[in-house]
């Protein structure tokens, strides 16, 4: 086996965990090409560095078309590097579709302003946490062919094959426009109402990646960063965390991947009829349907 100069750190944010399973399954197909690979999930309490011979690999889930603020916070804190070789996986509900094609633009400008040379950007999708869930079929379809889709990200990376993605003009100006909605979501943490159901249990404080809520009284109280992740809503035992605006990004139904993870062994071919019409599932059916759509 040949030992490997370069190494590879994963470093991703995951709001519910979809993300976090793209992570662990990068991870997987980098190690199967024998590659070093560290993996490591950003939190507001733990911001990772990365050393001068690791390949960088971020991840983040789409948020409003954009990336999380973390990961901004978290290039910021970055140290300047010279030529370090870095890739950008957005994880999204939607895929490539209009206006998320914009998603990755900004943290690739700011980590080429570290010094970092980003010549590669992927766009994977796992199943939707917001607003509409994704069809059941179409969701265990998404964990099974992610495999495959990681494969592919680790040969081009590893083989110097480049693919970078060029971002419209409408949605560069939609995503101006969607700041208004990131703002929102770093006060949304101020507009989470836990109801007379809470039991006090603290799952909520002790999961929260950006450590936004303590426990006073017995009670979930939110701070001023949230990153509207919805962690702690859909983990929630007893259902006592609702948000006060924005109610309809929450899916009725809950969301949990390891429900999806479960079922990734049954059979679930793709009919005709499973696949849903309609602009906003463009991007996953394509993704679906070409391997190579990434
Ligand atoms: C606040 C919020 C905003 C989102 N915005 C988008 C979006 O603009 N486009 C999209 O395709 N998916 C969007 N999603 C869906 C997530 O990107 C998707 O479900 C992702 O897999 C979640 O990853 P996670 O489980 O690691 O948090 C959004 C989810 C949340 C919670």
């Amino acid at each position: 086996m040949t030992e490997h100069k370069n190494k590879i750190h994963i470093v991703y944010f995951t709001g519910t965990g979809g993300t976090g399973y793209a992570a662990d399954t990068l991870t997987t197909a980098f190690k199967d090409k024998n590659y070093k690979v560290y993996c490591s999930e950003l939190l507001q309490s733990k911001l990772p560095s990365i050393n001068e011979n690791e390949t960088l690999v971020l991840m983040f889930p789409v948020y409003a078309a954009d990336a999380p603020h973390v990961i901004y916070r978290w290039i910021a804190s970055l140290t300047k590097v010279i030529s370090q070789k870095a890739v950008v996986v957005s994880v999204s509900g939607g895929g490539e579709i209009s206006p998320n094609t914009a998603c990755r633009m900004k943290s690739v400008r700011r980590l080429i302003k570290k010094g970092y040379q980003v010549d590669n950007e992927y766009s994977l999708c796992m199943p939707s946490n917001f607003i509409m869930p994704t069809h059941d079929i179409l969701a265990i379809n998404l964990l099974k062919i992610l495999p495959g889709k990681c494969e592919i990200i680790v040969n081009e990376v590893t083989g110097n094959i480049k693919r970078r993605k060029k971002v419209n003009f409408i949605d560069r100006i939609i995503l101006l426009l969607c700041h208004g909605e990131k703002i929102g979501s770093k006060i949304a943490g101020r507009l989470m109402r836990v109801t007379d159901d809470c039991n006090g249990c603290g799952l909520c404080a002790i999961q929260c990646p950006k450590s936004n809520i303590t426990m006073k009284d017995n009670r979930p109280e939110y701070h001023f960063s949230c990153e509207l992740c919805l962690r702690c809503v859909y983990l929630c035992p007893k259902k006592a965390v609702k948000l006060r605006i924005l109610k309809r990004f929450v899916l009725k139904e809950g969301f949990n991947i390891n429900s999806y993870i479960k079922k990734i062994h049954e059979d679930t071919l793709i009919s005709e009829e499973g696949i849903p019409d309609g602009f906003l599932w463009k991007g996953i059916v394509s993704y679906l349907q070409d391997i190579n759509i990434l």
